[in-house]
């Protein structure tokens, strides 16, 4: 029998607005004030593939982020910029945000989508080759977005690809548009860091996780570093002896910015500006769970304006009991990645003739 509360729309719930979890939702139009798009430095994507955080500079971030930031204050789907374009989502390992925000951002765009939610349905099942995968995709679609549980699999890919494609995740290396999905939610947050800012009000980062096997956590700290003259200090709390490896060691030397690794995360808790948190690190087909004895809750001792990031999903080192409180960003970085993902493409398929000319703070530098 049907409950008879669910006979009649709810007023309550109609008037809610379904994004407000009750963390902390910045305004996207705070990160556009006294500041057009800079077109050009977006046309660097026209027809790109997006691999790794390597490709970007502070500039490209930011006018992404910009970008986003008009996509989630403005009404463009009326326009159909991805109108005639085919998406693939090819999806060789789980995903409940990246593959769902990716294939959300296109249909909110008008184009279409053809989708492989699981590894096991195509002929990988029966020893196909990602590189033949990859050839037929240039016949099926006009772009492909790919996750993969090897980390060699987007060099695979792209032997034989001739149309762009967006690495979504794979192994343990990088995870590009989570990154620029995290400034974004730092940007809205601090808005002010787009420039560079006076030392008191620069950032330390609290790195909770192991930047060398959890993909998310190295492209965000990558990304970080392109923030380099607006971060005070970065910590990472880990329970590894060395969570960088050399690579990212050296990287975050050449920027010459302080950083310490700690066992203890309570001594800097009350210095943190941003944490950044994450336990699962992926292996082959499975995944461990790394650093999860860190764990913040309500009744951490952090600062009343500090924020928590996560790219989740979250195992119990990120207390829900967070969720109500303005330390939460986590939902934001989230919702948010539909607009990042959304820039992208509309970049990449140099679609920005698409969008309404008058509404649209655009400027090209010479
Ligand atoms: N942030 C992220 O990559 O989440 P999913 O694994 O759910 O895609």
């Amino acid at each position: 029998m049907v409950a008879k509360q669910f006979l009649k729309p709810d007023k309550e719930m109609l008037d809610k607005n379904p994004l407000d979890s009750g963390g902390l939702y910045p305004d996207p139009e705070l990160l556009l004030s006294e500041d057009n798009i800079d077109l050009n430095i977006l046309k660097r994507l026209v027809g790109q593939s997006v691999v790794s955080v390597k490709q970007f500079d502070k500039e490209l971030v930011l006018e992404i982020c910009k970008f986003a930031a008009l996509l989630e204050s403005t009404e463009i789907a009326s326009c159909h910029p991805l109108d005639g374009k085919i998406i693939i989502t090819a999806f060789f390992e789980a995903s409940t945000r990246t593959r769902l925000s990716f294939e959300s951002a296109v249909l909110r765009l008008d184009g279409k989508i053809i989708s492989i939610p699981i590894g096991t349905s195509t002929g990988t099942a029966k020893g196909e080759s990602i590189s033949d995968i990859g050839e037929m995709f240039n016949a099926y679609g006009d772009l492909v977005v790919m996750r993969h549980t090897e980390t060699d699999a987007v060099e695979q890919l792209m032997q034989n690809l001739r149309i762009p494609m967006i690495n979504a995740g794979n192994g343990t290396g990088e995870h590009p548009t989570q990154s620029l999905a995290d400034w974004f939610a730092i940007l809205k947050w601090r808005p002010e860091l787009k420039n560079s800012v006076p030392e008191n009000e620069k950032i330390h980062l609290a790195i909770l996780g192991t930047p060398g096997s959890m993909r998310a956590v190295n492209s965000f700290l990558r990304m970080s570093l392109l923030f380099k003259d607006n971060i005070r200090q970065i910590t990472f709390v880990s329970e590894m002896a060395d969570p960088l490896g050399d690579e990212l060691q050296e990287e975050i030397d050449k920027t010459k910015i302080k950083y310490h690794i700690t066992h203890d995360i309570n001594e800097v808790i009350s210095d943190i500006d941003v944490f950044y948190m994450n336990s699962i690190a992926f292996l082959g087909d499975s995944y461990k769970s790394l650093d999860s004895r860190f764990k913040l809750n309500k009744d951490t001792k952090m600062k009343d304006d500090a924020v928590v990031l996560h790219p989740l999903a979250r195992l119990d080192e990120l207390d829900p009991n967070l969720d109500h409180t303005t330390h939460n960003l986590y939902f934001t970085q989230a919702h948010g990645a539909v607009f990042i993902r959304q820039a992208l493409f509309i970049s990449i398929m140099n679609r920005f003739d698409k969008l309404p000319q008058n509404q649209i703070p655009i400027k090209e530098s010479k």
